[in-house]
């Protein structure tokens, strides 16, 4: 048995299907559905008794401490967050709050829970914490890529919350010798990607019509993992990973904004023609750029790759085209996450009765 924060959110939603996809091992869900948490993501685990979907906050000592009580998870996988970086600069309350508050209660739980187990099952325990590249600040173009070692110069309330909740981490593996392990991911993209982030938000802009905002010059770049190979090397780094070691996650794969836009209207262009054969390209437009926009993140791979054996398992190209193909496979979760009705899914599925604290097979 697992235990998972925020596994109905992009990442920790690819990461449960992919989990019981490959293996009977049961997780235990616990996400607080905020307006990233979509339980349609989980749909096709509707009455798998293998995930026990709880919604809950991951700060609530109490309520983490009876979860680790009932179901003795040999590890606890921490997605949940608050993630988008423009949302942390308009209000960066509920970062602080979910990031590095609701890691602390999280830590606090998970601390108390394992100084109380007998040893072989001590031995044996992992907290794994879901961490990001932002936290390492911004690159110029001729600096190397991040190594785990590289100094911590976050930029964002996001980044720097982030960066607050990796030190924590740290401090309570430092401290009370909690095996701890922590990963720093590039950007991720795939299925069930929230359309507020750059993908996924020009995938669905250009199929209706929408203008496609650029930042800026649109020159930054980002280094993309497509997100199945972010959860295989979780499940590289929690198998084999080191306890008190951090993992850098990627796939030297970076890219200036402008490609990335230009790459997802050339796949629309070919998969879903417009009537009238123009590009999509066309509904580019260049917006006035994000405050404190880093400018470049890249990640360096070599740890995970030579210490644990990890490799992605796609290339951009490859991982591209699937991701727009679901977008288009899809309209469905597109439509319910644009209108707001996923919201009104879990009370459609749950006839209203999940509760904070309330326990379901999802
Ligand atoms: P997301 O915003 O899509 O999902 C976050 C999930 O956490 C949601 O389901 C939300 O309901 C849940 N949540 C929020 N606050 C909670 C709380 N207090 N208790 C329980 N659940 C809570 O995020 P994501 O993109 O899937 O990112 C997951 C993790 O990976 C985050 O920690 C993020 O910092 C990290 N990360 C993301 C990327 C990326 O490109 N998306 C890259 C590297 C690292
Ligand atoms: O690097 C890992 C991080 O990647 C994660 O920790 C974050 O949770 C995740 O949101 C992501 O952060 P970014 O800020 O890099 O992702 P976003 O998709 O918001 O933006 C990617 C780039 O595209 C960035 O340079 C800003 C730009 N952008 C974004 C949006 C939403 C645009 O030009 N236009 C847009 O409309």
């Amino acid at each position: 048995m697992i235990l998972v924060t925020g596994g109905a959110g992009f990442i920790g939603a690819n990461f449960v299907l992919d989990w019981l996809a490959q293996s009977d091992e049961p997780v235990v869900n616990l996400d607080k559905l905020t307006y990233a948490g979509n339980l349609e993501n989980l749909a096709s685990l509707a009455d798998d008794a293998r995930h026990v979907f709880v919604k809950g906050d991951m700060g609530d000592k109490a309520l983490v401490a009876g979860l680790l009580a009932t179901h003795q998870p040999r590890a606890v996988i921490n997605f949940a967050a608050e993630s988008h970086v423009d949302r942390s600069i308009h209000g960066p309350e509920d970062f602080i709050q979910t990031n590095i508050v609701g890691t602390f209660g999280l830590l606090e739980a998970v601390k108390a829970h394992w100084m109380a187990m007998e040893n072989g099952a001590k031995a044996a325990f992992r907290l794994l914490h879901v961490s990001t590249d932002e936290v390492y600040g911004s690159l110029g173009l001729g600096d190397a890529a991040f190594t785990e070692t590289h100094r911590y110069e976050p930029n964002s309330p996001y980044s720097a919350s982030k960066a607050a909740s990796d030190h924590l981490v740290r401090a309570y593996h430092h401290t009370y010798g909690l095996p701890v392990l922590t990963t720093n991911c590039s950007n991720n993209y795939g299925p069930c990607h929230f359309p507020e982030k750059l993908i996924p938000l020009m995938i669905v802009n250009a199929l209706a019509g929408k203008p496609l905002p650029v930042y800026g010059d649109g020159q930054q770049i980002r280094d993309w993992l497509y997100v199945k190979d972010h959860c295989s090397a979780i499940r590289r780094v929690l198998d084999a990973g080191k306890p008190g070691e951090v993992y850098n996650i990627g796939g030297w794969n970076e890219k200036p904004n402008i490609d990335i836009v230009h790459t997802v209207c050339a796949l629309l262009d070919e998969l879903r023609p417009k009537a009238d054969a123009g590009s999509y390209s066309a509904q580019i437009a260049y917006v006035t750029d994000r405050p404190g926009h880093d400018r470049r993140y890249a990640i360096d791979a070599s740890k995970i790759e030579r210490d644990l054996g990890w490799k992605p398992a796609e290339t951009f190209d490859t991982g591209i085209r699937k991701t727009v193909a679901w977008y288009l496979a899809n309209p469905d979760w597109v439509a319910n996450v644009q209108s707001g009705a996923y919201r009104a899914w879990t009370t459609r599925q749950y006839g209203g009765a999940l509760g904070s604290q309330q326990e379901v097979a999802a």
